[in-house]
């Protein structure tokens, strides 16, 4: 059994990891930004286990994160999955919706690592979330290419000072059934149809990504694109 933290895990990718792992009888702490409802879906993901634990946290304000985390660990492995959609054209720039949204990935991701660095096992590992904006940019996402694209570097900075720990981070593409592409089948149809698979991600085909890059020892520094193949 080992001990997780899932931050952002109460809905879509999150939320589906909680559940595997518990599933697979790991201890899991999830979070999300309303205590109330972090509580409800450790419930309904614990389906009665005991060791499946919800707590409020944001990481746009990333100056409480520590207090929030206070009492978490010991800790195998921290994953953070946690985002706010965001599309914010420069054409209408909205400063403060690019402020919440790079503090929360950039400084709130890395002050959730910080927080919980000395309780992390020196065998655990650090999964972080960016996705394939990083590279393939669309009108509106100005931001979240750049702060997916920061993921990218902080694999690196972040493995390098939490050492021996891993760090690794997963970029999906469109992940098809996460509850943020509901009611959009148009689009998806049309990136699926552009996808050398034939096939869009899945949250379990992000699940399985997630908890390879968990558990492999020799698997460190790694940037993992899990969209079907198409960039
Ligand atoms: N879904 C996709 O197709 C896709 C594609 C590319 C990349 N990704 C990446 O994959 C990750 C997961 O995506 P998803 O679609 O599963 O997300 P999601 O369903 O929107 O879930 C987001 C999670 O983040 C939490 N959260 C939101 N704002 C927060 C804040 N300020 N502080 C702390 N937690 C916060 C939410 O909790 P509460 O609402 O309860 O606060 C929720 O648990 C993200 O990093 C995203 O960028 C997803």
């Amino acid at each position: 059994m080992a001990n997780i933290v899932i931050i952002g895990g109460t809905s879509g990718i999150g939320r589906e990891l909680a559940g595997h792992l518990v599933g697979q009888g790991d201890s899991v702490v999830l979070t999300g930004r309303d205590a109330e409802r972090a509580r409800q879906v450790a419930r309904e993901v614990g389906k009665g286990r005991h060791h499946v634990r919800g707590i409020a946290l944001d990481l746009a304000e990333p100056h409480e994160i520590a207090r929030a985390l206070s009492g978490t660990g010991p800790v195998d492995h921290l994953v953070i999955t946690a985002v706010e959609r965001d599309v914010n054209s420069v054409r209408d720039y909205s400063v403060d919706r690019a402020v919440r949204l790079a503090t929360l990935k950039v400084v709130g991701y890395t002050a959730a690592v910080a927080a919980l660095r000395e309780v992390l096992a020196p065998t655990g590992s650090v999964v972080l979330f960016g996705g394939v904006a990083k590279d393939a940019p669309y009108p509106g996402s100005t931001t979240v290419t750049a702060v997916n694209g920061a993921v990218v570097s902080m694999v690196r900075t972040l493995s390098t000072e939490l050492a021996p720990v891993r760090v690794n981070a997963v970029h999906p593409g469109i992940v098809s059934d996460t509850p943020s592409w509901s009611g959009q089948a148009d689009v998806l149809e049309s990136v699926r149809s552009r996808t050398p698979t034939g096939r869009l991600a899945t949250m379990a085909d992000i699940v399985g990504a997630t908890v390879f890059l968990m558990h492999n020892p020799a698997v460190n520094r790694v940037n993992l694109t899990v969209d079907g193949g198409m960039v």
